[in-house]
This record gives structure tokens, sequence and C-alpha cells, in this order.
């Protein structure tokens, strides 16, 4: 189909193994705490999924609609769609995201929940893509994988929805 072909980034197996070390820097770092994780839909539900039965703290976890993506190229205005369940003040927060490319999403996210006054908010995204960065100062509390400047899919993430289900982190060559 139009030329379009994968190029296997990041294994299940490297994944799996950077995910539960991530956890386990989770787990330590909010010891005796319990945790509010806020999932960035729709990237984000593959890594969640697998962060949560690894981290051995009291969590609870809600989801947060963000879309700024038309294809590959960011539209650069963020629109919001919270779904939570439960109240954001006073929790201990982290935000949960597949990638963080401009930072625009990211900066209104925090934007955004910084105003319903969290105990703390942090943001562990699993790949991190900082050559692109138009919001300065952006600076991840827990990264997965910092990449080159490509365009990625698989494990949850997508090209207009598709290849969300691939278990390997590709690379989208077109
Ligand atoms: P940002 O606002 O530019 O940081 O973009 C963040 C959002 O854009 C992510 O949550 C993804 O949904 C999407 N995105 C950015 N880069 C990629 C990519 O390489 N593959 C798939 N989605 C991406
Ligand atoms: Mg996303």
């Amino acid at each position: 189909m139009n030329g379009e072909h994968l190029e296997v980034l990041l294994t299940r197996e490297q994944i799996s193994e950077r995910v539960k070390e991530l956890a386990e820097s989770i787990s330590q770092n909010y010891e005796g705490k319990e945790l509010l994780l806020i999932c960035v839909l729709k990237g984000a539900v593959v890594f969640l999924a697998d962060l949560i039965r690894n981290l051995r703290i009291p969590t609870q976890v809600d989801f947060i609609g963000a879309s700024s993506y038309a294809g590959e190229t960011s539209r650069g205005e963020v629109n919001l769609a919270p779904l939570f369940s439960s109240s954001v003040h006073d929790k201990e927060v982290l935000i949960v995201e597949d990638i963080i490319d401009s930072g625009l999403t990211y900066r209104a996210l925090t934007n955004y929940l910084a105003r319903l006054e969290p105990a703390n908010l942090r943001l562990c995204t699993l790949l991190n893509k900082p050559s692109q960065r138009r919001a300065e100062l952006i600076k991840p509390d827990y990264v997965g994988f910092t990449i080159p400047d490509k365009f990625v899919v698989g494990y949850g993430l997508d090209y207009n929805e598709r290849y969300r289900e691939l278990q390997d982190i590709c690379v989208l060559v077109t």
C-alpha cells in the first residue's frame, strides 16, 4: 500500500524490560503514598496497562483525551477531554504519556491539571523526542526511551488510528 513500511526501533523485549525499570523507580519514589495515574488517551493505554501491573504501590487510574495531531503533522492546538471519575485536588498525580514530541500537549495538560491543585504533578513518558521540542524546559520525570526525530507507531501509538496493535515500536517509513 503506497510504499509505507515499518522498521523495528524497539522490540517488545526491550520495552517490557524498560517498563519494569520505570515501574520500579516510580514504586520507590512514591513509597508510602497513593498515586493517581492520569493516562493520556489514546496512545498511552498500552503503556499504562503494562506499567500498573509492575507497580508495587496503591494506584488509582483516570483518563484524559488529548488530540493535536492529524497524520504526521501537529496542528499546534491541543484539545483536552478529561474523563475524571475522582478529584485531582491534593493527589500525587503522575501523567502517563506515550510520547513527548513538540511538548505542546504536555504544556496544555500541565496548565489544565495545575489549576486543579494536585499535591504534586509529575510526568512519565514512554518515549521522548527532544529534537522537535517547541515548548522549552520540559524535562519529564520518567522517560522510557529517548528516540530520534522519526515518526513511530505500535505499542499504542498510531498513524491515523492504525498500527496501535503492534507489539514492537516501529519507525513508519513512507
Ligand atoms: P506533542 O504535543 O507534539 O508533544 O505531541 C504529543 C502527541 O502527539 C503524543 O501524545 C502522540 O499522540 C502524538 N505523536 C507525536 N509524535 C508521534 C509519533 O512519532 N508517533 C505517533 N504519535 C506521535
Ligand atoms: Mg498521545
